[in-house]
């Protein structure tokens, strides 16, 4: 097992590297020695990720970033035992940058190599501060590009229970970002203005609230921008808007979320991706969940885009005895590892 794994991920617009150091207390307890995320400005002007506009920007900056990792851990090249890279999902020119990057670096340096799945990387991202965590879990999977509701019953198994039928929840709170004239990415934003906005002013429809473990967003998004053409007062109405919003997302994840861990008998349950660096969520989660569940949630520079859930990740496999070798890929729509579609769960009550 490797003492020392160099993390990169360059699947969407944040370019990033990190270090983990074998803890103290052995291989399964490794610690962050450092973490470096450059996120690209470039796109804000066209309102969303540009793809080609990603990949370069990745090019010029990764050489840059994974050196700062290395001067912020103390450490030279030398000391790298093996790299752990996202080969997917993401954007197909994006990953490639990562991939052939981390794949000349390995080469050149004879070092193991590991292809990490991006979403397995969310997945692990609470373990880098949490290090007790263990399944068996219920996972909220909530990016720009996935809402996934997952049984986790161990590392590297992975029940899909739910996603969403057409938006992902992230991307929701994007398109409503643009409607309210808050800029891309709107995520937090939104969250910021909810927090001045008056829950009873506007209430949103909750898609799906009542039947099983999918989501829908499609219909909540048009429902805001009925509300934004009839509103008199834009300017007025925005936190309100906001507000309704935000609220409606966070009571479909949080019901789904509490159906799942009624399905499963699971004790812990995670939040991950994005849309979990949203303090409203895991506040709610927390509190309908109390005495049922212990909600786990990643500090804010963990649950986006980052290169320490990655390596995380990949230290989970490398401990596996798993190695990825010169063929690696990347790929836009890689699957989680070990998925498999969960039979219709009974549910133990109706909520
Ligand atoms: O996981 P992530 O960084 O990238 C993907 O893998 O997609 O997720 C990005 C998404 C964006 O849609 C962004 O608006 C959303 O996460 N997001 C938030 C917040 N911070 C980021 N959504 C709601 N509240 C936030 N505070
Ligand atoms: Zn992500």
């Amino acid at each position: 097992m490797p003492d020392v794994v160099l993390g990169i991920e360059t699947s969407c617009d944040e370019t990033s590297a990190a270090l983990l150091v074998a803890g103290g207390r052995g291989e399964s307890r490794p610690e962050l020695a450092s973490l470096v995320i450059l996120s690209q400005d470039v796109h804000r002007v066209f309102g969303g990720v540009v793809p080609e506009l990603a990949s370069r920007a990745h090019l010029t900056a990764l050489p840059a970033v994974v050196d700062r990792a290395l001067v912020e851990a103390g450490l030279g090249w030398h000391a790298v035992d093996a790299v752990a890279v996202t080969a997917g999902p993401g954007l197909a020119g994006a990953l490639l940058v990562g991939v052939v990057y981390a794949k000349a670096l390995a080469y050149a340096g004879d070092r193991a190599l590991i292809g990490v799945n991006h979403l397995e990387g969310h997945l692990f991202a609470p373990v880098v501060e949490d290090p007790e965590l263990e399944p068996p879990f219920v996972a909220l999977l909530v990016s720009g590009g996935h809402t996934l509701l997952l049984d986790v019953p161990a590392w590297g198994r992975y029940r899909l229970l739910g996603a969403t039928r057409d938006d992902a929840a992230g991307e929701a709170f994007d398109k409503v970002a643009t409607l309210l004239g808050l800029g891309y990415p709107g995520g937090a934003a939104i969250e910021q203005l909810a927090a001045t906005g008056d829950p009873a002013r506007f209430t949103f429809p909750r898609p799906m609230l009542d039947e099983g473990l999918e989501f829908s967003f499609s219909g909540l998004k048009t429902a805001v921008l009925h509300a934004v053409r009839g509103s008199s007062d834009l300017e007025g109405d925005r936190p309100h808007l906001a507000r309704g919003f935000q609220d409606a997302v966070l009571d479909v994840l949080v019901t789904k979320l509490q159906r799942a861990v009624e399905a499963t008998g699971h004790r812990t349950a995670v939040l991950g991706g994005g849309v979990a660096c949203n303090r409203a969520l895991g506040q709610l989660a927390a509190r309908r969940l109390e005495g049922r569940a212990r909600v786990v949630v990643a500090s804010p520079r963990l649950n986006a885009d980052n290169a320490a859930m990655i390596a995380r990740a990949g230290w989970y496999r490398l401990g596996q005895g798993e190695r990825s070798d010169w063929t690696l890929d990347a790929r836009a729509d890689l699957p989680l590892p070990g998925l498999e579609a969960a039979p219709a769960p009974t549910l133990t009550s109706r909520l």
